[in-house]
């Protein structure tokens, strides 16, 4: 077998028209050849781009899954006591739910062992922004993570050398090869590293709109179909919520910013989008581990665990035990800011009428959030901060966006697409919905 004629196949050639199915042994080749080292970076980079392209059937997603999967082992939680549930997300800007929903669950009785990612194209990732606390340790080896779990009820970790290795590679090239936006290059991401990780249940986030990686409602279904098939193909039991992505989630866009915001939430005082889906994520997750009956009884069981102060509680548990340095976070938080920064101020008096997410997050990437080369670090301390949202009204000369760079030369392209990205008008907005649809698979 040649890494080329597998290529070529899924681009189309005269015998194969663009598009064919790839066997079992051909994904295997690829994937596994490229773990060992045999299979470079740019014929990987060609074959993803031919699948951005031209898709992948069911059942061939259904490979890649597998096989990325099997390229490490998988984590065994037995003498844990489950059910197992965790909650993944597509992918979105300023989406920080993992951070506050993973202690909220946890507080609420639910074992939550998480496998997150880093930042994704123009998205932020769970992994750059825990790392941002310092000392924290996102690669935990399977002693370490089972150790947490048993603690604190979560605990949070990468892919790695063991697990889930074909993911870590294909994850970081996919990122800086514009070959994201897949359906199944998604499902195989998410579901290889949900699979490693030991969970029973998921529910999955699936983000629509511009600064997620399905744009429309249409190719959203998509992919929640291929994650919600795929997770009960692999023995899951799945939850989807669709999920507006048009404008940032929350007002602080960034890593350590993020983790601020995060701890907003576990003190009850979140902003009120990242709030409501915290709760829906974690309600449903008491539910598919039998804590609750209903999404109602669900959201109540969370709020007492932000209330009764547990949630919080199992957060810095959780930092301490990964290694952060709990003291200096606390000391840190609110103060922590790249030195490197501006502000963008209302051209115009009148209503918000939109912050467009995609733009916001590329702009991100500009200022540090996110990366440009697989391996470029990313500043902690970048980001944005929304003074307004959508809806709010505003006067000429308001500062509406606090911008912190990696450097002083980041800043003027961030703040000239940050510009295009906010449009202000004479009249309110309609208010849109968060959550667009509710999808379950059990
Ligand atoms: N999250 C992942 O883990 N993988 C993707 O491809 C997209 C979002």
């Amino acid at each position: 077998m040649r890494a080329v004629d597998i290529i070529m196949k899924k681009r189309g050639n005269p015998t194969a028209p663009a598009g064919s199915s790839l066997s079992r042994e051909e994904i295997a080749f690829l994937i596994s050849g490229y773990v060992q080292g045999e299979i470079p970076d740019y014929q990987i980079s060609a074959w993803l781009m031919s699948v951005y392209f031209n898709g992948m059937n069911f059942v061939e997603t259904g490979y890649l899954t597998d096989v990325m999967l099997t390229s490490g082992s998988v984590i065994d939680l037995s003498g844990l006591t489950g059910p197992f549930v965790d909650k993944h997300s597509t992918g979105g800007v300023g989406d920080k739910i993992s951070l506050p929903l993973a202690p909220i669950v946890a507080a609420a009785g639910v074992c939550v062992p998480m496998m997150s990612g880093r930042a994704l194209g123009h998205t932020g990732g769970t992994l750059d922004k825990l790392e941002s606390i310092t000392g924290y340790k996102t690669a935990l080896s399977v002693r370490e993570f089972r150790n947490i779990l048993s603690k604190t009820g979560f605990a949070m970790t990468g892919q790695t050398k063991e697990i889930v290795p074909a993911d870590r590679l294909l994850y970081a090239l996919r990122d800086v090869t514009g070959t994201v936006e897949s359906v199944p290059l998604i499902t195989a991401s998410i579901l290889s590293k949900k699979v490693a990780e030991g969970a029973d249940a998921l529910v999955f986030d699936v983000k629509c709109g511009s600064g997620a990686f399905m744009k429309n409602l249409a190719d959203a279904q998509k992919l929640a179909d291929s994650l919600a098939g795929t997770g009960k193909a692999m023995g899951k039991k799945v939850v989807a919520l669709i999920t507006a992505m048009d404008e940032p989630l929350g007002y602080k866009i960034g890593n350590f910013l993020e983790i601020e915001e995060s701890m907003d939430v576990l003190e009850g005082h979140g902003p009120q989008d990242v709030t409501e889906l915290t709760l829906l994520c974690g309600a449903w997750m008491t539910v598919l581990a039998h804590k609750a009956s209903s999404v109602d009884e669900g959201k109540d069981l969370c709020r007492q665990a932000i209330h009764s102060g547990k949630a919080m509680e199992l957060f810095l548990e959780n930092v301490r035990l990964q290694g952060g340095d709990v003291p200096r976070l606390l000391a840190d938080r609110e103060s922590r800011r790249s030195r490197h920064t501006t502000t963008i101020r209302a051209e115009q008096t009148g209503a918000i009428s939109s912050i467009d997410a995609f733009t916001t997050g590329l702009a991100g990437v500009y200022l540090g959030v996110g990366r440009n080369k697989t391996d470029e670090q990313v500043c902690p301390d970048a980001g944005i901060i929304l003074k307004y949202k959508k809806g709010d009204r505003v006067n000429a000369g308001d500062v509406i966006m606090e911008v912190y760079g990696k450097d002083e030369a980041c800043l003027d392209p961030a703040v000239h697409l940050l510009q295009k990205a906010i449009s202000i008008s004479s009249s309110v907005p309609d208010k849109t919905p968060l959550i667009l649809k509710e999808i379950t698979a059990l």
